[in-house]
């Protein structure tokens, strides 16, 4: 099945970067699909979570060509491609724990803000209207993601699944276009998971491309529409699942032999 190109939302060509010696990313290609879910699977060390650092703009890429909506992106500042649209969440929750719930959202909300952090921070008269649009979005939020009833609680105490779950709300208050989420399933049982599930399938519907790393298979064959594999940096497979799970090399190299639908 060959991607229409003006359908194609991000694509990456020959995306490039070692660490010293170590090739993490050698020359990836390929391309995510507008209003799709797209999987980044591999074994440990692979390369994933080094190619959402590179889309994201935490880490720029020694080669290749990064586009997004139709702009080369690859190597700007992460908060510039922030403000493009691209949201992400990290594979070791990364949260504000001295801030509420309601507080770690809000923060999410302020790249679209017109006064931005600091002025909100130092309460300058024409932020607090602002301020109070600022809550009543993350609320929203929060809602969506059924974690309302937390808003006011210290983000430290919550589970990790519902950290998770806070740390997607705070990625989805700045209304991105593309949501990267790195290892969302991982540490959540199975009640999590599931919810985690819907929660995915519900964004996919509302428009919303997600690029999702993850190790869960399950939930993985359930909700990606494509799925890239990388093994030592390569890309080796890249298709849909079926086509994925029966890829001689990509059950050689993760998969197993034993894997199942
Ligand atoms: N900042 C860094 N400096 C040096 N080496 C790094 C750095 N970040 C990642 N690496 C190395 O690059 C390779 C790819 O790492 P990466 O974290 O992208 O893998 P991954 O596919 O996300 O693995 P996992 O499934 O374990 O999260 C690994 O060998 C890792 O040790
Ligand atoms: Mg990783």
């Amino acid at each position: 099945m060959m991607m229409q190109q003006n359908n194609v939302l991000l694509s990456l060509d020959g995306v490039s970067l070692a660490f010293g010696g170590l090739q993490a990313v050698e020359q990836v290609s390929f391309g995510v699909a507008r209003g799709t879910v797209k999987a980044v699977i591999g074994p440990n060390g692979a390369g994933k979570t080094t190619l959402f650092n590179l889309v994201t703009g935490f880490l720029s890429p020694q080669a290749g060509r990064i586009v997004f909506q139709g702009e080369a992106i690859q190597g700007r500042p992460a908060h510039r491609i922030a403000r493009q649209g691209i949201a992400r969440t990290f594979q070791l929750v990364q949260l504000f724990d001295h801030m509420t719930v309601l507080e770690n959202v809000m923060v999410g909300r302020h790249r679209l803000s017109r006064a931005g952090l600091l002025a909100g921070a130092l309460q300058f008269p024409w932020t607090r209207t602002e301020e109070k649009v600022i809550r009543h979005k993350a609320m929203e939020v929060l809602e969506f993601v059924g974690l309302a009833d937390r808003a006011r609680q210290s983000a430290a105490v919550l589970p990790l699944g519902l950290k998770r779950m806070l740390e997607i709300a705070r990625a989805l208050a700045s209304a991105p276009t593309l949501l990267l989420l790195d290892e969302p399933a991982s540490g959540l049982d199975a009640v999590e998971t599931e919810r985690l599930h819907d929660l995915i399938l519900e964004l996919r519907r509302q428009g919303i491309t997600t690029l999702l790393v993850e190790h869960d298979m399950g939930l993985t064959m359930e909700v990606a529409d494509e799925i890239a594999v990388l093994n030592y940096g390569k890309l080796i497979a890249d298709g849909p699942p079926r086509a994925i799970q029966k890829n001689p090399e990509v059950i050689a190299a993760y998969l197993g032999t034993d894997w199942q639908t």
